[in-house]
């Protein structure tokens, strides 16, 4: 049974790409530091897998206790690199905290995988590194452009390491270059958990529907779209899951190879905000409370995938669409919900 590295593993696309993984015969170990995320999410993979995860609270900036997880772990066949910090907007207020932490990181990484000579490496990378596309649907070849944030520098850069990584050392890579990933895993026993007021849009909206935010806004509805609001590809995090797994078992039958390739993780269609908001009121039955306000400094106006490289290469088959992921993600919710009650009845201290 091949074990696999996932950094980041008690984050919100890291635990469903754990479950994914263990469902599909892997042993699966986590570096979280927690630093973003809490151990809540362990207890879901456990309920859904009958595995409780190993998860090493280490730090990826300090080398010695990285080193340390390998030299623990020698028979590592492949790693999966999430942790990172994801915030756009706070990425533009704190540029080094971004540059530093998804950086040093990173290459703290490269280096134990150089080591322990892991000739197996994936990086989750975001469509942003493509800006604001001339020409959609977007494919691999389609150029990647000066990065509109921070955030988006570090994922280019990261790549550009990467590359230069597996040109020299002769190493196996992949870069997923995922879309919006959205929605929860089927059971609602793992989902996303937002720290603080939700930045991305579905968090947002089942936020708002379930109470905890008063009114959402949408950042704009006068955008050379068919509705006037932002286009994007919105697509099932279970999908973005399980594409981790097929990269994985693709490299591990390439074996020696030094293949460095390139996937657009995207549903392949592009869903404008009001079209999202419109799906959610469907499926939930709830009518959102929001309003109209102005454009988002820094937003992409339209952005979509041709997904057909991963889908072919990766024989990807996506089971989830636009009302699934609404579905999920409000069931999601309300599951939070419920939790929290119950933790507030068992703990007073916390009303
Ligand atoms: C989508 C649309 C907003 C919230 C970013 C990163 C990307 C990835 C996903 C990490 C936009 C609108 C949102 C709200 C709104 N990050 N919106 N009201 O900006 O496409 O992508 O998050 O993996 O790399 O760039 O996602 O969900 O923030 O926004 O109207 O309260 O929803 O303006 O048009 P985005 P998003």
């Amino acid at each position: 049974m091949s074990k696999i590295l996932v950094t980041g593993g008690c984050g919100y696309i890291g635990s469903h790409t754990v479950v994914d993984l263990i469902e599909n015969g892997f042993d699966v170990i986590s570096i979280d530091d927690n630093s973003r995320s809490t151990t809540y999410l362990l207890n879901g993979i456990e309920k859904i897998t009958g595995k409780k995860l190993k998860n090493y609270k280490v730090d990826l900036k300090n080398f010695d206790e990285t080193l340390a997880v390998f030299q623990e772990n020698p028979d590592i066949a492949g790693v999966i690199h999430f942790a990172a910090y994801k915030a756009v907007g706070e990425s533009v207020e704190m540029p080094l905290d971004y540059f530093e932490n998804n950086l040093f990181s990173l290459i703290n990484l490269l280096k134990c995988v150089k080591e322990f000579k892991v000739n197996n490496f994936v990086f989750s990378s975001s469509c942003t590194v493509y800006g604001s596309p001339d020409v959609i649907p977007v494919t691999e070849q389609t150029p990647t452009k000066k990065a509109e944030s921070p955030y988006g520098a570090t994922k280019q850069m990261g790549e550009e390491i990467i590359s230069e990584f597996a040109r020299a050392y002769g190493f196996n890579t992949v870069l997923l270059r995922y879309f919006n990933p959205v929605g929860a895993h089927p059971t609602a026993f793992i989902g996303e958990l937002p720290l603080g007021k939700p930045q991305n849009l579905v968090p947002a909206i089942t936020q708002t529907a379930i109470g905890k935010i008063p009114q959402m806004m949408v950042y704009g509805d006068d955008y050379d779209t068919r509705d006037g609001s932002c286009l994007r590809d919105y697509i099932h995090v279970c999908d973005i899951a399980h594409a981790h797994t097929l990269a994985v078992q693709y490299m591990i039958d390439k074996k020696n190879t030094t293949n460095r390739e390139v996937f657009n993780l995207g549903s392949g269609n592009g869903v404008t905000v009001l079209e999202a908001i419109k799906a959610f009121e469907a499926v939930s039955g709830e009518k959102l409370n929001y309003k109209i306000g102005p454009r988002r400094p820094g937003d992409v106006v339209a952005i979509y995938a041709n997904n057909s490289y991963a889908v072919q290469t990766l024989n990807w088959e996506l089971k989830y669409d636009i009302n699934e992921m609404m579905r999920t993600a409000w069931a999601w919710e309300q599951k939070v919900k419920q939790d929290e009650e119950l933790m507030k009845k068992q703990n007073p201290v916390l009303n």
